[in-house]
């Protein structure tokens, strides 16, 4: 026994006809709807694997103006794609990208393939992404299983094991298969991924105007805020970093890191990670030594900003550092940027976070000045 309720039969063609009548009223109009190019919809599909629509907007217009299509892509410095991808996270995901269009380029003559197997063969594109592609761009059957459709197939058929279950995982596929439609592909992909997002939402799914009550048997059951089934939560590691903001006449300190590992090639203030808890008084004596100061006095803390990333979770500790003066050899292999500088460079999330609450905090203070010279 497979954990879903025995004898569910879901009528495909009636499912499918309903959801695609209600995509025709209610579908969301997003800027990669507007065009059957392959190109486009595989950049919108590779953004959208772990990130939220509204996140993905702007990233996904600010690309395409920059590389309008693979050939460009695939031409650009690695470091340049990086460089647009800073902020959406996940960035083996800009790496896959620039390698999948240069295979468009070398293996394909710059076409993108319509099969699920040459379009998996792309780094970067797994089963669910290969069926959106297919089904998005060519309308051609491409079943898919991202995390919307998942939700919506383990209602539809009150699956009550673990959704993330080898077992469970075969069967969701093999539901999603059944349910799509031979026609209509393009279409129907967009539904049900609407359908999820919208009205068949993670906590409180909006039962009252959903469409496909009728053949929903975690509905029938009252069982619809209770599955999908929980994940059992992890704790997840809390990893200690310091972050300097050495700051002279209006500039400050920043780094490249390296090209190869973790946020390869982004930006960020000078920092150090710990991999063990660390005390206030500990973090201090680490943030004057990034700093090159003996005094440790010379170093203040303003702050600390916590980042989830995907495996632990950062508590970056800042310190500010004001230099009257600039001596290279306290604070090595830094360029000094100024505000409007930082806004632009590919700082990674966490720092961004960090930059954008500096600028804020400058922008108030010097707003406090002028309002104060002008009571005077
Ligand atoms: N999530 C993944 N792909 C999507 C798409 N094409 N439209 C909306 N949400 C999505």
């Amino acid at each position: 026994m497979n954990g879903a309720v025995t004898g569910v039969a879901i009528d495909a063609a009636e499912f499918s006809t309903t959801l695609l009548a209600w995509y025709h009223g209610h579908g969301r109009s997003l800027p990669w709807r507007t065009s059957r190019d392959p190109y486009r919809i595989w950049l919108s599909e590779v953004m959208l694997q772990q990130t939220g629509v509204q996140t993905v907007i702007p990233y996904y217009e600010t690309f395409l103006r920059n590389f309008p299509n693979v050939e460009v892509l695939a031409s650009a410095p690695i470091d340049e794609v990086i460089a647009l991808w800073a902020g959406l996270g996940y960035y083996s995901r800009a790496r896959n990208l620039h390698a999948a269009a240069l295979r468009v380029c070398e293996d394909h003559d710059g076409c993108f393939p319509e099969t699920v197997p040459e379009l998996m063969a792309l780094p970067g594109v797994g089963r669910s992404t290969a069926g959106a592609i297919r089904s998005i761009a060519f309308d051609r059957k491409g079943p898919i299983l991202d995390g919307n459709v998942r939700r919506v197939l383990c209602r539809l058929y009150a699956l009550q094991d673990d959704p993330r279950s080898s077992s469970s995982e075969k069967q969701l596929w093999q539901w999603a298969e059944t349910l799509t439609p031979a026609a209509a592909a393009h279409d129907y992909a967009q539904a049900i991924m609407d359908f999820g997002a919208t009205l068949c939402v993670p906590r409180q799914p909006r039962c009252d105007q959903c469409p496909l009550t009728f053949c929903c048997t975690a509905f029938a059951q009252g069982l619809q805020r209770q599955l999908p089934r929980k994940r059992q939560k992890k704790t997840i590691p809390v990893r200690q970093e310091i972050a300097l903001l050495a700051c002279h006449d209006g500039h400050y300190a920043v780094r490249q890191r390296p090209l190869q590992g973790m946020l390869a090639g982004l930006w960020e203030f000078p920092s150090v990670q710990f991999k063990e808890p660390c005390c206030d008084d500990q973090l201090r004596i680490s943030a004057a030594e990034i700093a090159g100061q003996d005094d440790i006095s010379s170093v203040v803390p303003v702050g600390r900003i916590s980042h989830l990333y995907s495996h632990f979770r950062a508590d970056v500790h800042v310190f500010t550092l004001c230099l009257q003066a600039l001596d290279h050899r306290q604070i090595s292999d830094c360029r000094w940027l100024d505000g409007p500088q930082l806004q632009t460079l590919p700082l990674h999330g966490s720092h961004k976070k960090i930059m954008q609450t500096l600028i804020a905090d400058t922008a108030a203070n010097a707003a406090d000045v002028v309002r104060s010279a002008s009571k005077e």
